[in-house]
């Protein structure tokens, strides 16, 4: 079997964000959402089971997607899909509202906001697939949607393990020295890259947070 075949699948970028029994807010990056029937109007996530949002979906009952915008930077994309809401606190220092349900969901550089109630729950291994009513669906900005062959192709972006369609990474290519150019690093984890001539020991990605080791020269 060709897995490479599944590339060829399409899907967008979205926040799917909730809040648990305590009122804790928490939100992740899905590329998983599909509208599925018209009548009545309902869609479905694919989550993985260890995310925190994933908990707060199963105590709630409730949770807001929103589509990316072609705006979407890759620190509000880590934020939300290379960082944990065990670590953070997802909605600080970026602009989000309030449903009708009660579910902040994040307005920065996003399309539209969909609220949801989930009718059904299928366990399917490694991830929950929720399917659920949509209670009201509102447009935030004509800005272009990112899709995900967008994210991959012009933000350069990688996939986590706990994303539905990740597969293991391949090998980046060596650099071969160009005198007077600065080399070129990339995170083989969040897939950001940065130019310099070195990286300190401590360097921290900006996107994902992990460490100097994690940085790969490349040559493009
Ligand atoms: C491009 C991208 C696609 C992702 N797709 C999914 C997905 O479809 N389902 C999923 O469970 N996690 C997906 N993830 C991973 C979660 O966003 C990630 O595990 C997140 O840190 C979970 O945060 P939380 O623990 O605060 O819920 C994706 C991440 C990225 C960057």
């Amino acid at each position: 079997m060709d897995l490479t075949a599944l590339f060829k699948a399409s899907y967008g970028l979205y926040v799917v964000s909730s809040k648990n029994a305590d009122g804790k807010e928490c939100g992740c990056v899905i590329n998983t959402f599909t509208q599925v029937t018209a009548e009545p109007v309902q869609a479905i996530i694919a989550i993985h089971k260890d995310n925190v949002t994933t908990g707060a979906i199963l105590e709630s009952g409730l949770f807001a997607v929103t589509p990316f915008t072609q705006q979407a930077d890759m620190k509000l994309i880590g934020r939300f899909g290379f960082r944990s809401s065990r670590d953070i606190e997802k909605f600080d220092g970026v602009a989000s509202s309030v449903d009708q349900n009660g579910i902040r969901y994040l307005t920065e550089c996003t399309a539209a906001c969909y609220s949801c109630r989930v009718v059904n729950k299928i366990d399917v291994g490694t991830h929950y697939l929720f399917v659920a009513s949509i209670e009201n669906a509102e447009i935030l900005s004509s800005d272009e949607v990112m899709t995900y062959a967008y994210y991959h192709a012009v933000k350069k972006g990688l996939t986590p393990p706990k994303a539905s369609s990740y597969q293991p990474k391949q090998a980046s290519k060596p650099a071969a020295p160009v005198e007077g150019k600065k080399k070129t690093f990339r995170c083989d984890v969040c897939g950001y890259t940065v130019e310099a001539d070195n990286l300190p020991a401590d360097y921290v990605c900006p996107v994902c947070k992990k460490g100097r080791e994690h940085f790969v020269e490349v040559t493009e």
